[in-house]
């Protein structure tokens, strides 16, 4: 025999819309965290190797902003692989000998934008980020131009790195 009152009934379907509303809420807000900062994607910026007016400019960012530390042919510096007394690591080539191709591009952006840091936990890192320095377009661009020296199989190899 059913007992419940149409009264208890109605509230009991209450209930369950608020309780369903509140979570879809939640997950409207959670997707909302863990969406990742795609940032120059965004604005439909990306590193084209093949823009000759992006890789021209980039070129001269390089020089101003990242050739101190990471040479003007970028060769990285001295023993590049060997940890400094802090436990920090020098900064490593651009060019192919370095590790900066099996890196696919969001990261290379993430790193030039935030830094090294948050991608070391536990280690000092050196490589300072250039969010306030250089505008999404910059960034996108002196990458751009660091994968236009590249041979074209390490070009080929790093591009296999992206997400289709
Ligand atoms: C003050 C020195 C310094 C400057 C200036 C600098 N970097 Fe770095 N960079 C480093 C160091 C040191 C590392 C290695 C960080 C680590 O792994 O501990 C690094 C790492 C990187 C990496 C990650 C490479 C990999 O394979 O993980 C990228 C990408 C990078 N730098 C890009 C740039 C760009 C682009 C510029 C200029 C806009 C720049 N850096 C300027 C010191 C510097």
């Amino acid at each position: 025999m059913n007992t419940t009152t149409p009264h208890v009934r109605r509230t009991n379907t209450r209930h369950v819309l608020i309780a369903g509303l509140l979570a879809v809420m939640v997950l409207i807000v959670l997707a909302s965290l863990v969406r990742p900062n795609t940032g120059p994607g965004q604005a439909g910026l990306r590193i084209d190797a093949d823009d000759a007016a992006l890789v021209a400019d980039g070129r001269a960012l390089y020089v101003s902003h990242c050739a101190s530390c990471h040479g003007a042919d970028l060769a990285g510096a001295p023993d590049w692989q060997t940890p400094l007394a802090t436990g920090a690591m020098p900064a490593p080539p651009h060019d192919a000998s370095g590790h900066t191709w099996h890196h696919d591009d969001a990261y290379l952006i993430a790193v030039t934008r935030e830094g090294g840091a948050a991608f070391t936990p536990g280690r000092p890192n050196g490589m300072p980020g250039f969010a306030g320095t250089l505008s999404d377009r910059e960034i996108v661009a002196v990458l751009s131009y660091i994968v236009s020296t590249w041979p074209p199989d390490i070009r080929q190899a790093q591009a296999r790195m992206n997400a289709p």
